[in-house]
């Protein structure tokens, strides 16, 4: 006889156990120690990942804390992956996981293919929304692909310390545990939508203002030049043409412009045989979108910057 329960009662339905951590890096750890069997198995991962003395490698650090066995592949000029070449790669060479990065909230356009090609070699894949926790919360597709989806919070709210990380596959979750549970309710506080809508707003107003600018095409090209439908940026990548990236930096922070260059030094397995990755982690500068960022200051910001980009 069919019948139809009054409430949800199957714990199991939909479930994506979430567990919160002091940093994604925390979480990414207790994530590789449940699922490695040894760590001769391997982790994969873009070939453009930053380091800094401060701050070590956020998604690396965890792979080295282990001893995992780390292979690198390479990305093509817009950050997304060159998945041809990731297939002739796995036609050789074998890996337990696989991590993808969304980069700035980004959501790789062949992040569906990216989990066939997992599925094909037994891989599991992780998707690194350290940037993209609101594109995730978004109809883009970006979190629904990943076995397992890790996400720094303090990068998206304003919090100083916080990481989590979200199973699509709860048989996943063996030893893992929480160390943070308390973010659950600190990131239940906020309003993910309107922040979403100031980002995305944000971004589309800076781009404008940037493609206005007439060095634009020639002093400095815009890393994406639409912003995907789902997607919700954590900055707004723009790629610097000569040399005087770090010059900008400098000059447009000390202007008071929180610019970023998150990804001014790659870690050092990747320094060389990368050298499209090199090339951008030299050119590359972000501009803030975040919640905080007032509409009325952005006419500022881009002037600070067309100044600074004649800094040499
Ligand atoms: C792409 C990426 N993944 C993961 C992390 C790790 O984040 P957390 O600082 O929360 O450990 C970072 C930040 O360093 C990152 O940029």
């Amino acid at each position: 006889m069919t019948t139809i329960t009054k409430t949800a009662v199957d714990p199991q339905t939909e479930l994506q156990p979430a567990l919160f951590y002091a940093s994604a890096r925390e979480g990414m750890k207790d994530f590789l120690e449940a699922v490695l069997d040894d760590p001769e198995e391997g982790v994969l991962l873009p070939a453009f990942i930053g380091w800094s003395a401060n701050e070590g490698s956020g998604v690396f650090d965890p792979v080295l804390n282990v001893q995992a066995r780390a292979g690198f592949y390479g990305l093509n000029g817009d950050l997304s992956v060159d998945v041809e070449k990731l297939i002739e790669m796995l036609e050789t060479q074998k890996f337990r996981v696989l991590v993808v990065i969304h980069y700035f909230g980004r959501t790789d356009p062949r992040i569906a293919e990216l989990r066939e090609l997992a599925d094909r070699h037994e891989m599991l894949l992780v998707e690194d929304l350290a940037h993209g926790f609101y594109s995730s919360r978004g109809e883009g597709g970006a979190g629904s692909f990943g076995d397992m989806n890790l996400f720094s919070l303090h990068k998206m709210f304003p919090v100083s310390e916080g990481g989590m990380i979200t199973y699509t596959r709860a048989d996943l979750v063996t030893t893992q545990q929480s160390t943070r549970p308390a973010l659950a309710g600190t990131i239940l506080s906020y309003n993910w939508a309107s922040i979403a809508s100031a980002r995305r707003r944000n971004f589309e107003s800076i781009a404008e203002l940037l493609r206005s600018l007439p060095e634009h095409g020639t002093e400095f090209t815009l890393l994406w030049p639409e912003l995907g439908d789902g997607d919700v940026p954590q900055t707004l990548p723009v790629r610097i043409t000569g040399d005087n990236r770090d010059a900008i930096y400098r000059g447009m922070n000390e202007a008071g412009f929180g610019m970023v260059s998150l990804y001014h030094t790659l870690i050092e397995p990747v320094r060389s045989g990368f050298e499209l990755e090199n090339d951008l982690s030299k050119h590359i500068i972000n501009f803030p979108v975040h919640q905080d960022v007032a509409a009325g200051a952005l006419g500022a910001l881009v002037a600070s910057f067309q100044t600074c980009l004649h800094i040499k």
